[in-house]
């Protein structure tokens, strides 16, 4: 008999419809473990949040971080909520963690899953956003300036390292290499931003040349945003700066049938840190407190997170339940069709769980 492998998961609900997302999740990953058998989890809920701020003024402790790394995983659901303004709840509580445990992979696949209806033509949806998450126009440096003057003006700076920069390049190919695909596209904007993304094309002309079977390819930003809708079925590995990579997985999930499908994995390649995973959406103020959240993009992003620790059998489970329900048809949120709440699209997956 196999001893019990137990995992220490540090949940962060955060705000609005993260707390909904987060709860389901737990739900589903105690039905997995019951399931399977051999595995454990110790959930450990971190209250740091909008509300949180409201009542300690800052998004979590000075030792948060220190608080948070202790774990083999984290659960994020997500951050910001009128009330607080979204440059600090941001830069206080995801991006630091983001930046400090050196997440710097952020994996954002976008893939139409069975039973969904994508918002355009193409039925053929299946290829990852590689986003660099730890510098790029997200490295908050700037300055106001001459302010409440008619000169006023601001510099909002952004910052490519030559470390940064090769290795999120490196990966996406190194990850088109290990997944058997054979194109990588890279997005740029190199006829606008003339230092930049000048230094991110030639940091991928270098790093291609170290791939000779993939076939690298490149498009400018807007261009890109137009290919997604019109031709989704060429792409494979998409890889991109912090800012143009937030932009397009919106888009990308959009194509799947809302906003509230798409998983994120911020990852640590090396495992120095904890990785944390998320859906890509945020706290949807406009939904929250109503139990309409749709809760699979937070299932996908664990499911991504069991195949980073190891369990690739729990992941497997979980990716097939889910979508077994989907195809059924009868079970979703209102976001992409249903009357669903959140709890009953929980209870119909780990219904499905149960089943196996
Ligand atoms: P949002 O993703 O919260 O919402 C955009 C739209 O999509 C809304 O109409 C919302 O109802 C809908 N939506 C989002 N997720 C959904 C889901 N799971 N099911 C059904 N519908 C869903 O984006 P926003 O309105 O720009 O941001 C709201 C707040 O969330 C802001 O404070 C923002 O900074 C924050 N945010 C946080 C994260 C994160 O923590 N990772 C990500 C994005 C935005
Ligand atoms: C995301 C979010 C964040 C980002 C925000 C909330 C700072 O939009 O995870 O996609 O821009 O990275
Ligand atoms: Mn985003």
């Amino acid at each position: 008999m196999t001893a019990n492998r137990n995992f220490k998961i540090n949940l962060l609900p955060g705000d609005g419809i993260g707390v909904d997302v987060v709860r389901e999740g737990v739900r589903v990953m105690e039905a997995l473990a019951r399931k399977t058998g051999g595995i454990s989890f110790s959930f450990n809920t971190l209250p740091w949040s909008c509300e949180y701020y409201l009542n300690h003024g800052r998004m979590m402790p000075a030792d948060g971080l220190k608080i948070l790394a202790d774990c083999d995983s984290i659960l994020l659901g997500a951050v910001g909520f009128p009330g607080v303004p979204d440059h600090i709840s941001l830069r206080e509580l995801l991006l630091p963690i983001r930046v400090e445990f050196d997440q710097y992979v952020n994996m954002r696949p976008i893939k139409l899953l069975p039973g969904l209806e994508s918002p355009i033509k193409s039925d053929k949806i299946d290829f990852v956003v590689v986003r660099e998450n730890s510098e790029g126009e997200y490295c908050g440096r700037g300055s106001f300036n001459k302010q409440e003057t008619p000169e006023e003006y601001t510099i909002q700076e952004s910052i490519f390292t030559r470390k940064g920069t090769e290795r999120i390049i490196r990966y996406a190919f190194e990850y088109a290499e290990r997944n058997g695909l054979n194109q990588v596209m890279s997005a740029t904007k190199s006829n606008a931003l003339n230092y930049s993304m000048v230094f991110w094309d030639k940091i991928f002309a270098e790093i291609q040349k170290q791939f000779p079977k993939i076939q690298s390819r490149q498009m400018h930003i807007d261009a890109l945003a137009g290919f997604f809708i019109m031709h989704p079925e060429r792409l494979q590995v998409v890889v991109a700066s912090n800012l143009f990579g937030d932009i397009l997985t919106d888009l990308g999930s959009a194509m799947l049938g809302s906003i509230g499908i798409s998983p994120s994995g911020n990852i640590n390649p090396e495992r120095r840190f904890p990785s944390m995973f998320e859906p890509i959406h945020g706290s949807a103020p406009d939904i929250a407190g109503k139990g309409i959240a749709n809760p699979i993009g937070t299932f996908w992003a664990i499911a991504m997170m069991l195949e980073q620790l190891g369990l690739s059998d729990e992941n497997a489970l979980l990716m097939s339940a889910m979508c077994d329900v989907l195809a059924e048809g009868k079970i979703r949120t209102p976001d992409i069709g249903g009357s669903s709440t959140t709890t009953e699209v929980s209870d119909a997956v780990i219904a499905m769980i149960e089943k196996r």
